[in-house]
């Protein structure tokens, strides 16, 4: 029974996905249990292996092996039941050249045979100043936009978003995200996909970070920066000779190159014992900052240093 209210509460249950295409194993054995009105992050870096899982949680895919669940559904078997309650914004969507906003939402409309809410998607997106002008004469926020309300039509209980906000200025990035905290707050479950990790960390109750098809952390970002963190940073631009006045703090560890330090500690008490000690030094130091390390330093961490090689 206890089991049985678990499963209830969980929009996706995927267990041991593998895909290959020849040699290369896109996803290589990813384990997913996402609950039901959770915003949950997929990241990692390009040819990770995220649009292949997404897109099999999406049943548009098929796995090698391993089974799916998505709101209780398997995304092969039960693809019709499924396309009623999911909506889906493939990475780089693009659409119908001569449609308008407007046109593209009645039309599909008609394709999940559901009312037309086009006037209020159209407002939930700000879309109302270009709802009759043409696809290709729309902004790439705009166009993402239109994205979003297709992907709404039907109603969806379950959202899968592929990079629904990669190459917009900050300020559409934002916009999108406000419907994304919308959506959330109706108790949509939603799977986003992104390159930008300060927006996982905005939005998402959980993330998971992908590379080379398996999963290398997953939890709250908090959580993951806790785990895989280092702590906190100073960041202080000052003389090479401040070096040995931070060496001689311990359990610190400070790195230093073209007149900038960067001091990585676990204890509130250091800040202290740092800043008295630069004070102490006689030297010249400016620029000081401290912060605690966010889930783009983790990420680095985890995965930056694989790239570089
Ligand atoms: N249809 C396909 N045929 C052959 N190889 C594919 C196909 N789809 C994906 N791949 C390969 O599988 C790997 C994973 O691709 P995927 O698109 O899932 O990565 P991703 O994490 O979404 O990357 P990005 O951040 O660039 O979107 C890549 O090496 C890619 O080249
Ligand atoms: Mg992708």
């Amino acid at each position: 029974m206890q089991d049985q209210d678990k499963n209830e509460t969980l929009a996706v249950e995927a267990k041991g996905l593998f895909k290959s295409y020849g040699k290369i194993k896109a996803v290589n054995g990813i384990d997913l249990k996402i609950r039901k009105g959770e915003v949950f992050s997929l990241l990692g870096p390009n040819g990770a292996g995220k649009t292949t899982t997404v897109e099999m949680l999406e049943g548009i895919r098929t796995p090698d092996s391993g089974s799916i669940k998505i709101l209780g559904l398997d995304p092969i078997k039960n693809v019709q039941d499924l396309r009623r309650k999911e909506g889906i914004i493939p990475q780089g969507f693009n659409f119908i050249e001569k449609i308008t906003p407007k046109e593209a939402i009645a039309y599909y409309s008609t394709l999940f045979n559901v009312p037309n809410r086009s006037e209020e998607l159209i407002k939930m997106t700000n879309l109302t100043n270009v709802s009759n002008v043409i696809f290709t004469d729309l902004s790439g926020g705009q166009k993402q936009k239109v994205g979003l309300c297709l992907a709404l039509s039907n109603d969806p209980e379950i959202l899968f978003l592929d990079e629904p906000t990669t190459g917009l200025d900050p300020q559409a990035r934002r916009n999108i995200w406000e419907v994304i905290r919308k959506l959330k707050s109706e108790k949509r479950t939603i799977i986003l996909t992104t390159h930008y990790l300060e927006e996982a960390e905005e939005l998402a109750d959980r993330v998971a970070i992908v590379d080379n098809g398996k999963i290398m952390a997953e939890g709250t970002p908090h959580e993951i920066i806790k785990e895989y963190g280092n702590g906190m940073r100073l960041n202080v631009d000052g003389e090479a000779g401040l070096l040995k006045v931070f060496r001689k703090i311990k359990g610190i560890k400070t790195k230093y190159g073209s007149g900038k330090f960067t001091v990585i500690f676990n204890s509130e008490k250091d800040i202290v014992k740092m800043v008295r000690a630069l004070e102490k030094s006689g030297k010249k130091w400016s620029n000081l900052k401290i912060s605690n390390e966010t889930l783009e330093d983790v990420f680095l961490d985890l995965i930056g240093t694989k790239e570089k090689d």
